[in-house]
């Protein structure tokens, strides 16, 4: 959005060495923002702290628990690998289980059989999409699991958690999982385990903080959705080809942005919505039709497409850089908000555990809080 954003005047020998890394350099560095972070705190001291900060520990038993705790490939239906082993990795983390179970925005239920299976706990799950419940309450009763799942808005404003259940949430967005914050702890539940994710989804404006700790020890922190979006920014699970055609068309975002600057001659971003990705092998030109005619711009005949795609690999070039900064504040202002959700919860009288529950290659959204009721 901003070519030359604001941090580069104030901390120009930071902005210098990030400009003058190789490509080599900065993929090693994507991967290991520690590293970065060390490098960087000769220009902002704090960022000395960065590895203190991110190590938490784990709260995953022995890998053999894990397996253990994980559904068998033949009652796993439906369910993509990676989920199988990130519900059987959450289950393990919250043994043992003691109190029947609600599942949060459960999909097809894959967490809730999985729950089932090791605990012999009956699950309720609630999910809004009439599909998913049907599908998911058919495999249960397929394989004879005491599984039931209600098609159910999470948000609605009569929600209710049934009191003395362990209500857990694996992967539900933003606003859904402070929805269940806030009414797990109004229904006094005796346990309360989450894995948060997309921070930012789904609502609009200035995000509040829910601790009272929070909001009387750093009132200086104001962040938007868009803020919020960085703590999710990680594409560790993406393969290579992913990977090159982001950066293809970053490059072509890049390249358009020059070009509407130009022809606008208003120096301002732009927002252009997702491009189809099956339109990827039409080439430069055509994507930029395409946003143009998404803006309702005119593109004059003698267009110089070669001269805007260079602007735009030479932008990206840049940006990428830029961004790597950016990213070493990504791990910090995720645990800043989970920590808030974990003193929330103390607060409202619960003993909370809070850290990993699985290995990031799994899934970058590995944060796990398991709070009882004291
Ligand atoms: C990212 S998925 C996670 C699903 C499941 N927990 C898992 O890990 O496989 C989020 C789920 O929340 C559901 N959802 C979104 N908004 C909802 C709402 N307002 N009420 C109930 N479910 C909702 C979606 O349909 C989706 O199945």
């Amino acid at each position: 959005m901003e070519p030359r954003p604001a941090w580069l005047e104030k901390y120009p020998e930071l902005a210098r060495l990030v400009e003058k890394l190789t490509d080599d350099e900065c993929t090693d560095l994507e991967e290991e923002p520690a590293k970065l972070a060390e490098l960087a705190s000769q220009f902002l001291p704090d960022l000395a702290l960065y590895s203190p900060i991110v190590d938490l520990p784990e709260l995953a038993p022995a890998s053999s628990d894990v397996v253990a705790a994980t559904l068998p490939e033949a009652k796993a239906t439906d369910m993509p690998g990676r989920k199988r082993e990130q519900a059987g990795a959450f289950t393990a983390a919250l043994e043992p289980l003691q109190h029947t179970i609600l599942d949060w925005c459960c999909g097809k239920g894959h967490l809730a059989r999985t729950l089932f299976t090791q605990s012999r706990k009956d699950v309720v799950g609630y999910e809004w999409n009439s599909d998913l419940v049907a599908d998911g309450n058919r495999i249960a009763e397929r394989f004879g699991d005491a599984v039931r799942i209600s098609c159910q808005d999470v948000m609605a404003r009569d929600i209710l958690v049934p009191e003395k259940t362990h209500a857990v949430a694996l992967h539900a967005c933003g606003d859904l999982h402070r929805q269940l914050l806030i009414q797990g702890v109004a229904a006094d539940v005796p346990r309360l385990s989450l894995s948060p994710c997309c921070y930012h989804k789904p609502g609009k404006g200035a995000y509040k903080a829910l601790s009272k700790g929070v909001s009387i020890h750093e009132p200086a922190l104001v962040l938007d959705r868009n803020d919020l979006r960085l703590a999710v920014r990680e594409t560790v699970t993406a393969p290579a080809g992913v990977r090159e055609q982001t950066k293809t068309l970053s490059q072509w975002r890049l390249g358009f942005d020059g070009l509407q600057r130009m022809l606008r001659g208003v120096d301002q971003y732009l927002p252009v919505p997702s491009y189809p990705p099956g339109r990827m092998q039409e080439g430069f030109p055509a994507f930029c039709h395409w946003a143009a005619n998404k803006k309702q711009l005119f593109l004059p005949e003698n267009t110089h497409f070669e001269f805007w795609l260079e602007h735009g690999q030479q932008r990206q070039r840049e940006v990428y850089r830029h961004e790597l900064v950016r990213h070493v504040f990504r791990r910090p202002l995720e645990l800043w908000l989970v920590l808030d959700y974990a003193v929330f919860l103390e607060e409202q009288g619960y003993s909370v555990r809070f850290g990993h529950f699985c290995p990031r290659a799994l899934t970058p959204r590995n944060l796990m809080l398991d709070a009882t009721k004291k």
